[in-house]
């Protein structure tokens, strides 16, 4: 065998596109990720990304338990595993779900890689070319990225300060129905700090989206990557507590404890977990067993609930720093919501301000946002709104980041 190859020669570039299928073809690239990109320069100060704070990532916590579970789980922790996921941990999330009312057992819980693959996993299992799905506007970037792959289309009802306007359901669903023959295939809700909103779903609209999908027979996807991050008020039950079997509800230890893992999970009905189990497994046998079993160690210490705390307080800071400096940096006419938790909050300027080409005079000032309308599936809104990231830059960077923004908009609007 001769592997005399020169490593500098030229290799030609074949052109793959005939070769890709259409859902590929398609496919866009996430315009949050591309923004990344354009915001990792030091100097930007980027209210772009949904990253949480990496000054209070658990790296003590998290070595000590890689040491633990070597130490003491050995090689199984290295091992292939179950696509439903290791069971002590399923058993400690499900019975961490009793606490809002839910009545999961182990065989509710699978484990994923991140919600991000639930979501895909949700596609692949219920979407076909053409599918209605009933979200809010605006929504989650990612899953309209994950649901695109699979041909999906979407019916949007709005959104307001008590979260999904559950009452323009029943109208979306005709409207499917008579242009299809067909009703949508479910509803997706974000029920705690909306991505990108930052509202919460109130508890009457909560039995109301209950009911009105029992009524016209439609699964809810309920995505909560960030219940556990309320900062003021009271814990609302999850929807899912309300209509177990006719929901898949998701979280992540993405905003808890790091997304690194990339470990989350869905509880569902018992009867969908096959379907779902099938599907993960084309795409990846397993979630890691290793980080799993960082992620049990963890939860079996007890350390998750006093480092939630912590967080909480953390990003309760962050927030009120940024509403502050809203409120003494930003001209008249711009208006924000005031989110109770999470990571976002939702800003509007005025009209004349289109924030996607806004977006290149806050670069020039050294500041970065998502342009609203990257959270409409159908492109029709957004256009004059922003999604800010409080739980990122510390509170003095906060306050430049925002007066950096209020600078940029004072021009524009002179
Ligand atoms: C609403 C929502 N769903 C899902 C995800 C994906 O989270 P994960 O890191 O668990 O994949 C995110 C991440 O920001 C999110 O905001």
């Amino acid at each position: 065998m001769n592997f005399n190859f020169s490593l500098d020669r030229e290799i030609p570039v074949l052109d793959w596109t005939p070769y890709l299928a259409s859902r590929a073809r398609t496919m866009k690239s996430s315009a949050i990720r591309e923004l990344l990109k354009l915001t990792e320069q030091p100097d930007v100060i980027s209210f772009a990304g949904g990253l949480p704070a990496p000054e209070f990532f658990p790296l003590r916590e998290i070595e000590e338990a890689c040491r633990y579970v070597v130490q003491n789980e050995g090689a199984r922790a290295l091992q292939y595993s179950s696509t439903e996921g290791y069971l002590p941990l399923r058993e400690w999330l499900a019975t961490n779900m009793h606490k809002y009312g839910v009545p999961a057992v182990p065989n509710n819980v699978l484990i994923t890689a991140g919600s991000q693959q639930g979501l895909d996993l949700i596609g692949k299992v219920f979407i076909e070319p053409g599918d209605y799905v009933i979200t809010e506007r605006p929504t989650y970037l990612g899953a309209i990225q994950a649901w695109n792959a699979y041909g999906a289309r979407y019916r949007t009802v709005s959104l307001d300060d008590a979260g999904m306007v559950v009452d323009e359901i029943e109208e979306a669903y005709r409207d499917v129905v008579k242009e299809t023959g067909r009703p949508p295939k479910f509803i997706y809700v974000l029920p705690n700090f909306h991505n990108p909103a930052g509202v919460t779903l109130s508890l009457e609209r909560r039995e109301k989206l209950a009911e009105i999908a029992t009524r016209l027979n439609l699964p809810i996807v309920e995505d909560d990557p960030y219940g556990q991050l309320r900062f003021e008020g009271e814990d609302l039950p999850p929807i899912c507590t309300f209509v177990p079997e006719r929901t898949i509800y998701m979280s992540t230890f993405s905003k808890t404890l790091t997304p690194g893992l990339r470990l989350g999970w869905i509880v569902c009905p018992e009867v969908l977990m096959r379907q779902f189990v099938m599907a993960k497994q084309g795409s990846d046998l397993h979630t890691g067993t290793f980080v799993q079993y960082i992620a049990n160690d963890i939860c079996q210490r007890g350390f998750l609930k006093p480092h939630t705390q912590r967080l909480r307080r953390v990003y309760k800071e962050r927030r009120d720093t940024m509403l502050d400096a809203l409120a003494e940096f930003w001209p008249e006419g711009c208006s924000w919501t005031r989110p109770q938790g999470g990571l976002f909050l939702w800003a509007r300027v005025p009209d004349s301000i289109h924030t996607t080409e806004f977006l290149r005079r806050a670069l020039e000032e050294k500041v970065a946002y998502v342009p609203g309308e990257n959270f409409y599936p159908n492109g029709d809104g957004g256009f004059n709104a922003m999604r800010l990231n409080f739980s990122f830059c510390p509170p003095e960077t906060i306050v430049e980041g925002i007066r950096r923004l209020g600078v940029a908009l004072k021009k524009a609007l002179a």
